[in-house]
């Protein structure tokens, strides 16, 4: 793939100047003209001054083993005389957030490599590819970083130089694998304000992930300049000390007359904006946000009675579109931004009921499946942009959390064959780690990550991380030797592995003290007496004021845990409880996404911390699952993946009016909703295939369509 080109490069390293590409060249009697192009790092390009194609933050973000090559067609850009243009950042491949590639930027920093293939009138073919014939100079971008943001001088005139060749051989050269970044939708701002301290922001009244684009007419040499903020203090002014070392922000030096900008290298994650500078006074008209997400296309609906659960609703959606960003982030905005592993497999069953995230996964989990260790530890951030990222439970079991999912959601075999030999791998090594056989024991780990029961001090939940590590363990063998059957192999070295580690943990684990404990307990079942533990787990929730205490490991099981076990009421006090700690005490301080910590603002007002405080962190979003599989009751037949077979069977409450699901699955929509009439319920059901509906535990067997019971 782009073989007649070569890399190239400004003849220096330029730090964080965005260096610009260009070559002039003829077309006459062309016919089609194709451009392929990737860069190390992000480009932004130009033909004749206009933008080509419409993917933000090209070539994406991938295992620092490849880079993704993209293709646009150009012919419709084309003049006789042409000039064609790339404007280069360090982007992820080599910006401030990939520590790892620190140690090598002296030698290796961003670099260009395209082909345009010229395709005439008379058959001929012509190729015009980056070599020393191109010229590069200092872009009128004099700053960018995806964690600190862009600087952009008007009035800038970039000098050029012959472009240097480079010897990148280090990284794979692949066809664009995931979705395309693109601007999504537009929020224009809903007030303009001045703090206490007297600042003036501007409120979008939703926390997104993208950048703003401003209009001034100015005299050379103006500034303008903005901050962004997810949120404000108690007393109103703005606040950025959770973004940590991330400045993200925008300063622009202007030229006379109209400038209009938006910044082409970098993303912020935010929902206000303080106007540092400003040439004139700044109005509604002045700047609007853009969303930039991951082009995928929505799938899932949930409504109900509630205002607040709606809102919920929209803010778990809002978390998803913030952070899929070709690859699952665990927040937009600090500095951070990283393929967090454990965070993507909490989230995955719902991303894939929100939007269609075949490809999306397709994509991250080839990264993750290049960036495996040889020994089969799977880094907890995927790409590994960090040096020495180990394994940790229910963070690594993303390899095989995540393409079970997207097997059971979409019925991608091929991704889990692609899959299933780093499956295997992974669970092999941690049989070679572990201190005693046929469990997890004494290593490292992140533990049940947030668990309101932490001691003072930590950020890991007092859940026994033996127990959690060896539940896990057991979860990636039973879905490795899942797997293996559905793939049609014979192996059997999986499922009695999965079963001897379950009996182990049956007679090692036998005291559940915290609530995480009981959850992974009955939903794993890997207990011997449910209903003591589930009646303990409800003893538990009650004494708390029916009120939950996990964080990022028994989060995602707990109310499965309970209506499995004969406490659906008590699931549906927690979804509907409003007061701390719960889904709907974010929603009740008015969050627009899904915050990191269940405490991240306290009823005073004041930030849980500085250090650790993301306000767009989507993985507690992951409870949307339950509704979609256990309130509305939609899921699919474990060996008729993709819904070819689905089972429906609602969970309704007294509690809502109604409640209704639907998804878009391959075969069709599928959808699910009761409504509370009188003593009774009724339910709607409409289904794309055959179909068991059980309601109040008698079945009855369907085919696809709309039935009223
Ligand atoms: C991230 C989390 C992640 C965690 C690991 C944090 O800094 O933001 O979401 O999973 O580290 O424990």
């Amino acid at each position: 793939m782009l073989n007649n080109s070569k890399w190239i490069s400004y003849p220096e390293n330029t730090q964080y100047h965005a260096p610009v590409f260009r070559r002039c060249f003829s077309a006459r009697d062309v016919k089609k003209a194709t451009l392929c192009v990737t860069a190390l790092g992000c480009y932004y390009g130009e033909l004749n001054g206009k933008r080509i194609g419409d993917f933000i933050l090209a070539p994406g973000c991938t295992s620092l083993k490849r880079v993704q090559v993209q293709t646009y067609d150009i012919t419709e850009l084309l003049r006789d005389e042409n000039k064609i243009e790339f404007t280069l950042s360090k982007g992820w491949f080599c910006g401030r957030l990939n520590s790892r590639a620190r140690d090598r930027m002296k030698d290796v920093y961003e670099a260009l490599r395209c082909e345009i293939t010229l395709l005439h009138k008379d058959g001929s073919k012509e190729i015009i590819a980056t070599d020393e014939g191109w010229q590069v100079g200092l872009s009128p971008i004099t700053f960018t970083d995806i964690y600190d943001g862009e600087h952009f001088d008007a009035n800038y005139v970039p000098s050029f130089v012959p472009a240097k060749v480079q010897k990148y051989d280090m990284v794979s050269l692949v066809k664009q694998q995931g979705e395309k970044i693109c601007e999504q939708e537009t929020v224009l701002p809903h007030r303009i304000f001045k703090t206490p301290k007297g600042e003036t922001v501007i409120d979008f009244n939703q926390n997104l992930t993208g950048y703003f684009e401003f209009f001034v007419n100015a005299k050379a040499g103006d500034t303008v300049s903005f901050s962004v903020a997810e949120v404000l203090d108690k007393d109103g002014n703005f606040y950025t000390d959770n973004y940590r070392s991330a400045k993200s922000e925008l300063v622009y030096t202007c030229r006379e007359g109209e400038n209009i900008y938006k910044p082409r290298l970098t993303f912020y994650g935010f929902r206000y904006l303080r106007v540092n500078s400003f040439p004139v006074e700044i109005t509604r008209d002045s700047v609007k946000a853009i969303v930039l997400h991951s082009d995928m296309k929505r799938t899932g609906y949930l409504d109900s009675s509630s205002p607040l659960l709606n809102k919920l609703f929209k803010n778990i959606l809002w978390g998803q579109k913030g952070n899929f960003l070709d690859i699952p982030t665990d927040c937009p905005q600090r500095d951070e931004r990283m393929g967090w592993t454990g965070d993507a497999q909490v989230f995955v069953r719902t991303a894939s009921y929100n939007y269609d995230v075949n490809r999306f996964f397709e994509k991250w989990l080839e990264d993750m499946r290049l960036d495996q260790y040889p020994s089969g530890s799977i880094p907890f951030i995927i790409p590994q942009f960090w040096d020495d990222c180990g394994s940790s439970a229910a963070w690594a079991d993303a390899v095989t959390i995540c393409p079970y999912q997207i097997y059971l959601t979409y019925a991608n075999r091929a991704l889990l064959k692609k899959m299933y030999p780093a499956m295997k791998k992974y669970v092999n090594h941690i049989g070679t780690q572990t201190k005693t056989k046929n469990l997890w024991t004494g290593c490292w780990h992140f533990g049940d990550w947030l668990g309101l029961d932490a001691p003072a001090g930590s950020y890991k939940g007092s859940s026994s991380e033996d127990f959690i590590a060896s539940v896990y363990y057991y979860y990636s063998a039973l879905l490795t030797a899942k797997a293996g059957k559905a793939l049609g192999y014979r192996c059997q070295k999986y499922a009695r592995l999965a079963e001897n580690i379950r009996k182990s943990i049956i007679n090692t684990f036998t005291e559940y003290k915290t609530q995480t404990e009981c959850v992974l307990a009955l939903y794993f079942d890997v207990t011997e007496n449910k209903k003591a533990v589930a009646d303990k787990l409800a003893k538990m929730i009650r004494e708390n004021g029916k009120r939950l205490q996990t964080g990022f490991v028994g989060t995602p099981y707990l109310l499965h845990a309970l209506s499995q076990n004969g406490y659906t009421e008590l699931a549906y006090d927690l979804l509907l409880q409003e007061s701390y700690p719960s889904w709907l005490y974010s929603v009740k301080q008015g969050a627009t996404t899904i915050w990191e910590h269940w405490d991240g603002v306290n009823d005073r007002g004041e930030f849980w911390s500085k250090d650790m405080n993301s306000f767009n962190h989507y993985a507690y979003g992951s409870v949307a699952d339950w509704v979609y599989g256990v309130a509305c009751g939609i899921k699919t037949v474990e060996d008729k993946p993709g819904f070819e077979e689905i089972i429906i069977e609602p969970h309704p409450t007294k509690k809502l009016d109604y409640l209704s699901a639907g998804i878009d699955t391959v075969r069709g929509t599928v959808s699910s909703a009761w409504f509370k009439e009188g003593d009774s319920f009724r339910y709607e059901i409409t289904t794309p295939a055959p179909t068991t509906v059980i309601i109040d535990g008698v079945i009855h067997k369907v085919e696809r369509g709309t039935y009223v019971f």
